[in-house]
């Protein structure tokens, strides 16, 4: 199963996509952390991306699209995938149906989580991360069980560079203008589902897990 998960910053992709693919053989594929890991271990592809990611912009299809495609044909995603973050515009979208297609397959299910935009900018200004595992927290509705230690893995938690004011600002503003475009695709081709993101996770994720056939 190919699956995609699309929502505004902060909507809670990486979130979700955590505990579906933990109830299920799919790979979590997210760009935003291939460009921080590039960005961690100072790759070439790193610094090409850095001034991207943390300013909020996004970085050139010419070196996402390749990025996400080589990381597709990884063997943990041959059993299917849940895509966090990719596409982010039609651009992404369509090379990613064209990669497909060339071996005979297609996204079956485009999920999105729907949130507010005042609800978002109190999310991301709360959010502790774990550079190690990917976890992701928040000071109010999910604080870790020692504060700035992962429950997962004991790594020190940080804030993304990404989640000054400043930064969230554009992300916000540059995410917004490309969304439309991207439901309407997927939408065209019936495999557009919306969910409502404003609920505990728990709940979101047994709607999400019913709308791709899992039980979670
Ligand atoms: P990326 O890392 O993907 O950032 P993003 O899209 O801005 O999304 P976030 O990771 O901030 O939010 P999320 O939806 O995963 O929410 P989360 O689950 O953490 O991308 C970073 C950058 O990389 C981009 O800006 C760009 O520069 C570059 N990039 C990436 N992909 C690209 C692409 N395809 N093309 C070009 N450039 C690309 O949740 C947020 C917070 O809310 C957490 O604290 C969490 O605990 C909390 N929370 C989650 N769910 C709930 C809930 N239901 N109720 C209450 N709180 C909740
Ligand atoms: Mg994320
Ligand atoms: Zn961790």
């Amino acid at each position: 199963m190919y699956v995609i998960l699309l929502g505004l910053p902060g909507a809670g992709k990486g979130t979700q996509a955590a505990r579906l693919s933990a109830a299920t053989a799919l790979a979590h594929i997210t760009t935003g952390e291939l460009f921080r890991d590039n960005i961690r271990e100072g790759t070439a592809l790193g610094e090409k991306a850095k001034p991207f990611v943390e300013g909020g912009l996004l970085v050139p299809d010419e070196i996402t699209i390749g990025m996400l495609l080589d990381r597709v044909k990884q063997p943990d995603a041959s059993a299917g995938f849940m895509l966090d973050g990719f596409p982010r515009n039609l651009e992404q979208a369509r090379a990613l149906d064209e990669a497909l297609s060339r071996e005979g397959k297609q996204i079956d299910e485009a999920l999105y989580i729907k949130v507010s935009t005042e609800e978002l900018v109190r999310r991301l200004a709360g959010r502790w991360s774990c550079p190690q595992c990917g976890a992701v927290y928040h000071e109010q509705s999910r604080p870790p069980m020692k504060p700035g230690v992962c429950d997962n893995c004991g790594a020190a938690l940080y804030q993304r560079e990404d989640d000054r004011p400043e930064v969230v600002r554009t992300r916000l503003e540059v995410n917004q203008k490309n969304l439309q475009p991207l439901l309407d695709y997927y939408d065209g081709r019936g495999k557009l589902r919306e969910v409502d993101g404003e609920r505990d996770p728990e709940t979101i994720s047994k709607d999400l897990g019913r709308l791709i056939g899992i039980g979670c």
